[in-house]
């Protein structure tokens, strides 16, 4: 059984202490549920007050990438260790922000995963199609190469460890989801393609995130679906009420959902 995950991708967005006020009230709205796995992922300026709010709670940080060299003469670059010691147990790697604007490939990623794994910190690497491949018929194509590439420096051992997020690009910040059949296809042929490269029971165990304008609203019909175990979330992880709800969806009773969070504000 595969637990749910919602993972928030702050982005260059809050300063650490506009990020350490949103990490105190979701703490307090849902640090105490153990249902769903909750991370979030501010800037690296902020890591360090964002950890101090949460690290009492259930929720877990994240960063948005890293290095893999361990330390030395890379200018602007922060390494694992930096992360880990800043309390991350998460980072995102290739997102397609990172992908379009500063050149990271497919090789990147992987040594970045393989570097995190190394030092115990879980990579949720993302992968995900524009629309104009999407409007050629290339999905398969691309995201089988994304996913060869960006897992070819892991191996039987680790590849359990991590997680994956489908984020088509034509989704992420445009109000345009894709819908859960369509997230589920392409979530499925990845959970095939691992367990063609890996194994079948690493694939089976292995979460799939989606991610690309998920909100409230939808939250729960794309977790519906047999390969989606959670969400990726940009802009609506910005605003507390709605990273919260997006959390709750996944719950599997909201009736109960209170009850879990032990929410007495
Ligand atoms: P969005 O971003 O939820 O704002 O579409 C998702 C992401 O980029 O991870």
């Amino acid at each position: 059984m595969r637990k749910m995950m919602i993972a928030g991708n702050w982005k260059m967005n809050k300063s650490p202490v506009e990020a350490a006020g949103l990490a105190e009230k979701i703490a307090g709205k849902v640090g105490d549920i153990r249902h769903v796995d909750i991370v979030i992922c501010p800037s690296f300026p902020a890591l360090t007050a964002v950890y101090e709010k949460i690290e009492k709670s259930y929720v877990r940080l994240g960063a948005q990438n890293l290095f893999w060299e361990r330390e030395g003469a890379y200018t602007g670059e922060v390494s694992t260790l930096m992360l880990r010691e800043s309390g991350c147990r998460y980072v995102i790697i290739g997102h397609s922000e990172r992908r379009s604007h500063f050149g990271e490939t497919d090789e990147t990623v992987s040594r970045k995963a393989a570097a995190a794994l190394e030092w115990n910190l879980i990579p949720i690497i993302c992968v995900g199609e524009k629309l104009e491949e999407r409007e050629r018929g290339e999905v398969e194509s691309v995201i089988t190469k994304q996913i060869k590439g960006s897992l070819a420096h892991l191996n039987d051992e680790n590849i359990a460890k991590i997680v994956l997020a489908y984020e088509p690009v034509w989704a992420i910040g445009t109000g345009k989801t894709a819908t859960p059949a369509q997230a589920n296809e392409v979530h499925g042929l990845i959970r095939a393609l691992v367990g063609d490269i890996f194994s079948k029971e690493a694939a089976s165990e292995l979460r799939i995130l989606y991610g690309g304008s998920v909100k409230p609203d939808n939250i729960r019909a794309l977790i519906a679906e047999e390969h989606l175990d959670g969400a990726l979330v940009g802009g609506a992880s910005l605003d507390e009420h709605s990273f919260v709800e997006i959390v709750t969806g996944c719950l599997p009773d909201t009736s109960g959902a209170e009850a879990e969070t032990g929410d007495s504000q």
